[in-house]
């Protein structure tokens, strides 16, 4: 099995993680529950930034907030001194909350609404991530209206799909991000945001896709993105003093995924960045990225209860526990794969095959198709491991389940960032239309 950060098996054979006894962990807080390695949170963000650093040119590492966003957690990328991107106003009113400063976040999305762009300027936010040509015109004009001038990127199609070998697919095109680089709409945009007088172009951005384990794509993203800088300043006398490659760096869910280390990553990407820039006499740009997955995703663990349990003779063993699609939609929305083992018997042998259903009236709610586990019994605990990212941010009440807590361990320390929620929760926005209140029986 493999053990991610600070988690062990201690000597009761349970599973402990930042220096919390899980069986500890279940009693005090309940399950289901989010825990999450703070360490190894910080630890990934460290490893961007000196990364970075050590390439010594200049940079910002941003965590896309969309991948775990919560108070603490911008607290955390704060204090490690990154930048922020968020894609609403409820990510944006998160961060503010926490006190993340509006400067260092950058707006992205693909129909920001005309409150949202507001609201962001009023903040005082770094940039916004201009997805099109609406966009650019809303921007400019409510910054015209308010009398400011903001800084934007223009967020491109490259053509680069990291998921195929060639690294290229036109079918990237097809896409409802972006300005298309072949078909004259990114020039265009350039042209525009340029010579907008609200607007400052700082420069351009991409994100070629997710769980990316290889550099090659990348790479090749650079080399796009420089050969339409050098384009731009050629043709059009712009220039940009940001290059922003996006997210995507893979991490380990399950045995087979070959992640690279961070550093990699960010060497692959400032070396060709470098040698780009070089070739064509441009000035070294800034280069920006948005590790969402790689900072929060092996971070996170989720802790079950097992209840009931099935088996279909010849056929399978069905083990359920107490959530599942509610809190982890990810095996239900993209057949993702996760590990786990049994937290509390985590050194007994696993010598029985089952599958792991989520409680959720619905066949798909299945959270981990034939895994081996110790004979399972009512009441053991399973921990879902790299739960951390895309987990508890696109969690749901289906079934009005209400949503786990979160909680921070470190140091044998455990901190609630999140409580759980309370069926008061479940209907605090529903409203009885008064002509369908229950009618009180007076004797
Ligand atoms: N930057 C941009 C512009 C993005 O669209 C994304 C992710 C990221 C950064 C962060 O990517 P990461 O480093 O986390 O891979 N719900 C899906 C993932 C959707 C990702 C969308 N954009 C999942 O659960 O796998």
């Amino acid at each position: 099995m493999h053990l991610h950060g600070t988690s062990t098996i201690n000597k009761d054979g349970h599973l402990e993680i930042g220096g919390c006894d899980t069986k500890q962990l279940a009693s005090q807080f309940g399950t289901p529950l989010y825990i999450m390695d703070e360490a190894l949170i910080r630890q990934r963000c460290r490893e961007f930034v000196e990364a970075f650093r050590a390439t010594g040119m200049p940079f910002q590492v941003a965590y896309a907030s969309k991948a775990f966003c919560v108070m603490a957690m911008c607290r955390i990328v704060e204090e490690e001194g990154m930048s922020l991107d968020v894609v609403s106003d409820g990510e944006l009113y998160t961060a503010l909350q926490a006190g993340f400063p509006a400067e260092r976040i950058h707006f992205h999305g693909n129909n920001k609404t005309p409150y949202e762009i507001e609201m962001a300027i009023d903040a005082g936010i770094g940039c916004f991530v201009v997805d099109n040509f609406v966009e650019l015109h809303m921007v400019n004009a409510i910054a015209g209206e308010k009398r400011q001038r903001v800084k934007v990127l223009l967020r491109l199609t490259p053509g680069v799909d990291a998921h195929t070998h060639e690294y290229i697919s036109t079918g990237q095109t097809d896409s409802k991000f972006g300005f298309d680089m072949e078909n004259g709409s990114a020039r265009q945009a350039v042209q525009e945001a340029s010579s907008a007088p609200n607007l400052e172009l700082l420069g351009i951005h991409s994100h070629i896709g997710s769980q990316i384990f290889e550099v090659g794509g990348f790479q090749l993203a650079v080399e796009k993105m420089t050969a339409f800088t050098v384009a731009m300043r050629d043709e059009l006398g712009v220039t940009f003093s940001v290059l922003n490659l996006g997210g995507g760096f893979g991490i380990r869910y399950v045995e087979g995924d070959t992640p690279l280390a961070v550093g990699e990553y960010v060497r692959a990407i400032t070396d060709t960045v470098r040698e780009q820039f070089t070739q064509h006499a441009y000035p070294l740009p800034e280069i920006w990225i948005e590790p969402g997955r790689s900072i929060v995703g092996d971070a996170g663990t989720t802790l079950y209860t097992v209840g009931t349990y099935k088996d279909i003779p010849g056929v399978r063993k069905y083990v359920a526990v107490d959530g599942g699609m509610t809190d982890n939609p990810r095996p239900a929305l993209y057949e993702a794969k996760y590990e786990a083992l049994l937290a509390n018997r985590a050194s007994d042998q696993a010598d029985e095959l089952v599958s792991i259903a989520g409680k959720c009236c619905e066949s798909g709610d299945m959270l981990i198709w034939d895994i081996e586990l110790p004979q399972v019994q009512s009441g053991d605990l399973l921990a879902v491991f790299c739960t951390g990212a895309y987990n508890y941010a696109m969690a749901s009440n289906y079934n009005r389940l209400r949503r786990p807590a979160v909680v921070f361990v470190k140091d044998g320390h455990a901190d609630v960032v999140v409580e759980r929620e309370t069926y008061g929760h479940l209907v605090q926005n529903d409203v009885v239309p008064e002509r369908m209140k229950p009618v009180t029986k007076t004797r």
